[in-house]
């Protein structure tokens, strides 16, 4: 199975980092066999998707405002970042969850938005270390699940524990594959035959050394991997990785 890498920048990014990491990453995309995203701050859409013409590297936006337009101070609707080159959009990623209030609802209505304007949306899901202490982890998940994705959901679902992003703690792979085998189990239940393929990505603290294994579990569709995204050579490794277990040498 084709792997989705997608990497988010955060708010990380000035004109020159931007392409200084596209360039190189244009380069070494070419004859992997793995989908390549990066979702820089929607500053840098523009610049990049013109550095990135004509490469398989896709571009993403972070986040999409649930409406069309309208008194919106400071938000970009999910068509201004298509106009900007974006053809995904992260949606409900924790960080969003935690620090700007967002709700199932609210992210579920941005899938909508995204949806309508041709963005491929990768939503967000993940517990937090008290939820995983108390045993809730599989509730969690699975209420974010049922709530922020339409019955009729067409994209990517990221599995993120919150406790594993930017810390350096990644999931154990027991751990991992445990929760995507549930995420899977929920997607069929919430989406019926879809479910069964849409692509479940791992994120939180993955990087060069642990991503071949993490990428090799079942059900792991790929990753959304955001502090090593910042570097090429690291993001390049782990596209590599994800060739490697999708379409291993063939042994002569
Ligand atoms: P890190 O890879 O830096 O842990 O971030 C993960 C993440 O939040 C990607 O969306």
């Amino acid at each position: 199975m084709r792997h989705l890498i997608a990497g988010n920048w955060k708010m990380n990014g000035r004109l020159e980092d931007g392409s200084a990491i596209a360039v190189p990453l244009r380069r070494g995309a070419d004859g992997l066999f793995v989908d390549l995203v990066i979702c820089p701050p929607a500053t840098l859409l523009l610049t990049l998707s013109a550095v990135l013409i004509g490469s398989p590297v896709m571009l993403g936006a972070q986040d999409c405002h649930a409406l069309p337009h309208g008194a919106h101070t400071g938000d970009l609707s999910a068509a201004m970042l298509r106009d900007a080159g974006a053809t995904w959009a992260i949606l409900g990623h924790s960080e969003r969850r935690a620090n700007h209030g967002e709700t199932d609802a609210m992210v579920q209505a941005k899938v909508q938005a995204a949806r309508k304007a041709g963005l491929r949306p990768i939503v967000c899901v993940g517990e937090t270390e008290a939820d995983r202490a108390a045993g809730r982890q599989n509730a969690v998940v699975g209420a974010q699940l049922i709530g922020s994705l339409p019955a009729d959901f067409e994209g990517v679902v990221a599995y993120e524990p919150v406790w594993a992003i930017g810390t350096g703690r990644t999931a154990t792979e027991a751990d991992v594959a445990a929760m995507h085998a549930y995420v899977r189990a929920s997607l069929v239940r919430h989406l019926g035959l879809p479910g069964q393929t849409t692509r479940i990505l791992y994120g939180g603290s993955v990087k060069p050394s642990n991503a071949g294994a993490l990428l090799a579990l079942p059900d792991v569709g790929g990753a959304l991997v955001g502090g090593a995204s910042l570097n090429a050579a690291d993001f390049l490794a782990i596209a590599q990785a994800a060739h490697e277990v999708a379409a291993p040498p063939v042994a002569s």
